[in-house]
């Protein structure tokens, strides 16, 4: 079968998109993802016929609606490529609305202290916000720890990967939350589960971890747990970031309030949503 045949076919026998059937081709070659200008100029050369298997077979998952990424084992990022599998959730475009909110803290924190300031990016899963922090601070020649938890060893695993694969100092470890640590920070970011059990959404991000998703009856027992820990966990004038689903935003101001947090806001998504709310614990 030639290359352009291909990706024809699987658009029109199998009904995926032509971007994604270009990708999958481009992962089946053994090529980068971005090269999908050679696709076309090699449109009439003919495919190995382990690859055309390999191909086949990774479109026919697509269109039973694997995520692509799970497929590729590759996402971007805020501008960092992540390999991601079926351990970790599919970091989302929104949650860079959290790492830009997180990175604009940073010049102020540890301030107070003069002391090296100390982030923990809780529920890391791939590592994706942590990871962000770190790539900036070392881009940016800023001071900072970032420290990365999860209470899943498999997405710890992965997100540790990423880590060496991309050089960036970050320090992981177990945990359930804040349980059981010691530590005070200047910023904690979080991007937990949110979403309520039985929420209908669910149906369609059944390939992605339950863990990752889910957090009982309202979504926010996660969001609870976080909010009421974080106060013995959060240096004077430290940050507590945290995403949270399309309707939570006040909730999670008002849990945040609740607390003694003081500059309680929240930051909008790229569609204009609600999408992560922090505040600051009193210097
Ligand atoms: C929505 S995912 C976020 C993953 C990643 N931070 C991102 O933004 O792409 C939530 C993460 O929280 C983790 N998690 C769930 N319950 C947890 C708990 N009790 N303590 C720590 N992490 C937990 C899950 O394993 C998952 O990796």
């Amino acid at each position: 079968m030639q290359i352009q045949q291909a990706i024809n076919t699987a658009c029109s026998s199998l009904g995926l998109e032509r971007r994604d059937a270009q990708l999958l081709l481009l992962h089946a070659l053994g090529k980068s993802l971005v090269d999908r200008a050679w696709l076309i100029a090699h449109d009439t050369d003919s495919l190995p016929a382990q690859t055309e298997l390999r191909y086949i077979n990774l479109a026919r998952q697509r269109a039973a609606g694997t995520p692509l990424p799970y497929l590729t084992g590759h996402v971007e990022f805020h501008g960092m490529p992540l390999q991601v599998d079926g351990r970790v959730l599919i970091p989302r475009p929104d949650t860079e609305t959290l790492v830009d909110w997180a990175l604009e803290c940073v010049p102020s924190l540890g301030a107070p202290t003069g002391s090296v300031p100390q982030i923990i990016d809780l529920g890391t899963g791939s590592g994706a916000v942590a990871l962000a922090i770190a790539r900036f601070l070392v881009r940016t020649g800023q001071a900072g720890d970032v420290h990365a938890l999860d209470v899943s060893p498999d997405a710890l695993a992965l997100a540790q990967a990423n880590a060496e694969r991309l050089n960036l100092p970050v320090q992981f470890m177990l945990g359930a939350w804040l349980t059981g640590i010691p530590a005070r920070y200047d910023l904690i970011v979080s991007n937990p589960p949110y979403i309520a059990e039985g929420d209908p959404h669910l149906d369609a991000l059944g390939h992605e971890p339950r863990l990752a998703l889910t957090s009982g009856p309202d979504g926010l027992d996660a969001i609870r747990t976080i909010v009421g820990q974080a106060p013995d966990h959060l240096r004077p004038g430290g940050w507590l970031l945290l995403e949270h689903g399309w309707d939570q935003a006040m909730a999670v101001r008002d849990m945040l309030a609740q607390v003694g947090f003081t500059q309680v806001q929240s930051r909008c998504d790229l569609a204009g949503i609600e999408r992560c709310s922090g505040g600051r614990w009193p210097v």
